[in-house]
């Protein structure tokens, strides 16, 4: 996973922008289009918005590529009260939550409040999404199948979520979470799944096994 990040300070507030991670066109620049202007340079500039409208946009980035500290002070961005994972129809897996993600040796990749997993298979910063989906035409729905997730009670609200990747095989997902699919809608759950990282599965967004036909590479 790779990392390019860049600063951008006021008096009060640092923000963060890690470019690798940046894939989406819209939350931040029709948020607080006199912060984020990509004609302008530096295309972030925090000093034209308050303390309050940065962190609220900069909290909607779906990647995570952007951050926020606030000066002087301990506040850190909070997760939300439920882990949320989102199908997005054509791309990646977004995740908003306590999210910790391992490697198959337990080592932590990265803790975070927002990602987006790839899912069609191609990206250079994977387990991350950095936009290949659009070169390599991806196409996937929104619909999953609710009766799977239904299997095991609910457990509760919130927590960790844990993002475990499997080498050339998918993630499994282990906590309390939301799933939303437009198409299907949102299940509340808290079954372990694996959700497909290869782009193969005929049982998107999970894991069907097709990751070892296609022969995926997830380095
Ligand atoms: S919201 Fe995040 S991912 Fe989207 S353009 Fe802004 S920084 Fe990039
Ligand atoms: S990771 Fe795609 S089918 Fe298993």
């Amino acid at each position: 996973m790779q990392e390019k990040a860049y600063s951008y300070t006021t008096e009060e507030v640092k923000v963060t922008w890690d470019q690798k991670r940046c894939i989406h066109a819209e939350e931040c620049v029709h948020g607080l289009p006199n912060v984020f202007d990509p004609d302008k340079k530096p295309w972030i500039q925090p000093e034209n918005a308050s303390v309050e409208e940065l962190t609220n946009t900069i909290k909607r980035c779906p990647t995570g590529a952007l951050h926020y500290e606030i000066k002087n002070k301990d506040e850190q961005e909070e997760a939300p009260d439920q882990n949320v994972i989102t199908i997005e129809k054509d791309g990646p897996i977004y995740i908003n939550g306590e999210v910790v993600i391992r490697d198959m040796d337990e080592n932590i990749i990265l803790k975070d409040t927002r990602v987006a997993m790839c899912r069609c298979g191609k990206s250079k910063n994977k387990p991350l999404c950095d936009n290949s989906h659009i070169d390599a035409d991806f196409k996937a729905d929104t619909t999953y199948n609710v009766e799977r997730l239904r299997t095991e009670p609910v457990e509760g609200k919130g927590g960790e979520l844990s993002i475990k990747l499997f080498d050339n095989a998918p993630f499994l997902v282990q906590g309390n979470y939301d799933l939303v699919g437009e198409e299907t809608g949102t299940e509340t759950c808290s079954k372990k799944m694996s959700f497909c990282r290869c782009g193969g599965s005929q049982t998107k967004p999970f894991c069907d096994g097709s990751h070892k036909k296609i022969g995926f590479v997830s380095t």
